[in-house]
């Protein structure tokens, strides 16, 4: 596990500028019960989601990328030109190269920035934020956008009810940089290799596949990685409070991964978070992978739930098996954000 606190005497980074985006086509739990055998109450009573965005056919992630990012670049004040670091963080870049994150260097349009994809699965946009964070921190970057995002529906099984009910499209994007006071005080990374066979993408990279594994499709093991993600959003939140001085009382707003509500209701418990401290969406969007906490953040600070010095724990989970963990102290005044 790697992790950073201020307390090492790094400077305060921030985000200074988000912005989301989805696409508009709205899937239901009753669309989905007419495509494979399954019901609204089923999907509803295990997971706590009732419809989630589909791209459209010709739609790829840079589609709804190129639009988050502007949003956030525009709250931010900062022209693309002047970024100078963008990470991608996704499992579903509109091709492995280029990559979406010089795509999107190409189009908003920002010339000088280093751009690079990172794959971490659901657990992608913290650990591009930490390294961001790093980047801006260390004064290799001043500037730096970090876009979580995916389009998971064009890598689902639409004949498998065990996976294609769970999953969503979504995107979101913020600017960080140098602040006078406040912003990230720590991240907690880790990942378990040993446990990557329970949700993986078969014939997707460089290994042949295995007999009887579709190609390019998500094959999970929906028990193995429940057991590990109620595991993990606990550990990983206690091991960043705990590095960072801070109790679940400090918490003024939680944003867990929005995999499943039983999942986030089971971490809610064990950590001993008030529910007016959590933040759900996953009931609009399913789970939206590298989009899921951008988003959530969002829409929290569009509903004004977030307020100047609020302390914000977000932790995410997914394939590798990977997870992390970001403790920020708001910087920005709320009025900015609607
Ligand atoms: N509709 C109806 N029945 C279904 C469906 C469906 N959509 N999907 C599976 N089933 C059936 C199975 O075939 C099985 O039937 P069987 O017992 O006859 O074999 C049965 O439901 C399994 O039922 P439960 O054991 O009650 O299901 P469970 O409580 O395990 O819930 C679920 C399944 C929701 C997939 C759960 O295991 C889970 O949430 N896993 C975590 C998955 C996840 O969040 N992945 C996201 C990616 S990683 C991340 O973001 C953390």
């Amino acid at each position: 596990m790697i992790g950073s606190v201020r307390t090492n005497g790094s400077a305060p980074v921030s985000i200074t500028g988000l912005g989301c985006q989805v696409p508009e086509r709205v899937l239901t739990n009753d669309e989905l019960s007419r495509m494979v055998d399954t019901t609204d109450e089923w999907i509803v009573s295990r997971t706590g989601i009732r419809e989630r965005r589909i791209a459209a056919p010709d739609e790829a992630l840079s589609d709804i990328a190129i639009p988050a990012a502007r949003t956030a670049l525009e709250r931010a004040n900062v022209r693309p030109e002047d970024l100078d670091l963008i990470i991608v963080t996704t499992v579903t870049p509109d091709m492995l190269f280029p990559t979406t994150a010089a795509i999107l260097g190409d189009v908003l349009p920002s010339p000088d920035a280093a751009a690079y994809d990172l794959l971490a699965g659901c657990t992608g946009f913290v650990y591009g934020v930490a390294q961001a964070y790093g980047m801006v921190a260390a004064g290799l970057s001043e500037k730096a956008l970090v876009v979580g995002g995916d389009v998971l529906s064009k890598i689902l099984d639409w004949t498998d009810r065990s996976t294609c009910v769970l999953f969503g499209d979504g995107c979101g994007a913020v600017v960080l940089e140098r602040v006078d006071e406040g912003g990230f005080l720590g991240f907690a990374l880790g990942a378990d290799g040993g446990g990557g066979s329970y949700l993986l993408l078969p014939g997707s990279g460089s290994r042949a596949l295995e007999d009887g594994n579709r190609p390019n499709v998500i094959h999970m093991h929906g028990p193995e990685v429940y057991k590990f993600a109620t595991r993990v959003l606990v550990s990983s939140a206690q091991d960043l409070m705990a590095k960072c001085g801070v109790t679940t009382a400090d918490v003024d707003l939680y944003i867990p991964h929005q995999a499943n509500l039983r999942i986030i209701d089971h971490a809610v418990r064990q950590l001993g978070i008030a529910k007016d401290r959590v933040m759900i969406n996953v009931d609009r969007y399913g789970n939206t992978s590298s989009g899921s906490i951008p988003i959530a953040l969002s829409e929290a600070l569009a509903a004004g739930r977030v307020q100047k010095g609020d302390l914000i724990l977000m932790t995410g989970m997914g394939a590798g098996l990977t997870w992390g963990s970001a403790l920020l102290e708001w910087t920005g005044e709320r009025e900015t954000w609607q």
